[in-house]
């Protein structure tokens, strides 16, 4: 049976302990602003500093997180989902140890699972989780379902905009979404490809004045920021994390200060505001 196939090893469906697993989703609303760059160098960050993290390409169809680290999985999700793999055989390993998850076309179908196929697939995903310190979901651009549900499953969302005024609209658009299809108030925003801390903060106080104003309830706060460095397109030329080829350029040194600033945060724990059974929400089974 399905069932057999997808979880070998059957454990109960009880809700997983959320003490030592953080959530994250990375969005923006428009594309090529330095989502997946983020997500791989705050990934291979945190791992170096002991995590253990599983990275999510939740950009559906593109796999652009197997590509900027020039791994070449045999699997997806669609594996899973046929009942040709387990969770488990599909994980890569990446730098540093980190671990992908990737996509492939099989989320892409996600909102059309069959309502058993998606209990199935939660519980081999909860299964795992449990394993790790952090899931960051790497989302695609835009506001469609895709994006929304793992930006409403993650526990922190973490939103990157750039200084161009389109970057700045399309991510208001997303908090606007978020905030009133999804309940949520609350964002961290990063500050791409800037020249200054400085800059960044201007950028960020600009974009708080707006959601101030037209969205009372969201509250946004500064995360940090990523200076502008070629040495990013030179990693991504060479398929590799910019963190790895040049630990010491001006960018590894801003996702630093990012993995610092995250890893000495309190996790969240049991009992707080978590939503233990956060693959249920991302995929949806009600
Ligand atoms: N801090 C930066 N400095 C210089 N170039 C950057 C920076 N961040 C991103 N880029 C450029 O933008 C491109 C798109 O980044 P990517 O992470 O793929 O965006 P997204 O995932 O949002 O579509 C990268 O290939 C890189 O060339
Ligand atoms: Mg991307």
């Amino acid at each position: 049976m399905l069932a057999r196939v997808l979880n070998p090893h059957p454990i109960a469906l009880v809700p997983m302990t959320t003490s030592s697993l953080r959530v994250l989703a990375v969005s923006s609303g428009k594309g090529g602003v330095g989502k997946t760059n983020l997500v791989a160098n705050l990934a291979y960050g945190l791992s170096k500093r002991g995590q253990n993290v599983l990275v999510v390409d939740a950009d559906l169809g593109l796999n652009n997180i197997d590509i900027l680290l020039g791994l070449a999985p045999r699997f997806h999700i669609g594996h899973v989902l046929s009942g040709e793999k387990n969770i488990e055989d599909i994980i890569v390993r990446g730098p540093a140890n980190l671990r992908i998850l990737p996509a492939g076309d099989g989320l892409q179908e996600l909102t059309q699972l069959e309502t058993e196929k998606k209990m199935l697939l939660m519980d081999e995903l909860d299964r795992v989780s449990q394993k790790y310190d952090f899931l960051i979901f790497d989302t695609g651009a835009g506001i469609s379902q895709n994006v929304t549900y793992f930006c409403s499953a993650a526990h922190e969302i973490i939103l990157v905009a750039t200084t161009e005024p389109t970057s700045l609209t399309d991510v208001y658009a997303l908090i606007k979404v978020l905030n009133q299809k999804h309940a949520q108030k609350y964002f961290r925003v990063v500050i791409n490809s800037v020249d200054s801390e400085r800059e960044a903060k201007s950028i960020f106080n600009n974009l708080a004045a707006v959601t101030d104003r037209f969205l009372t309830d969201v509250s946004l706060e500064y995360l940090g920021f990523i200076q502008y460095d070629p040495n990013v397109s030179r990693a991504v030329r060479q398929q590799k994390a910019f963190m790895e080829l040049y630990p010491y350029s001006k960018v590894s040194q801003c996702v630093d200060l990012l993995a610092d600033k995250i890893v000495q945060e309190k996790r969240p724990t049991a009992g707080e505001g978590d939503r233990p059974f956060f693959w249920k929400s991302a995929l949806q089974v009600r």
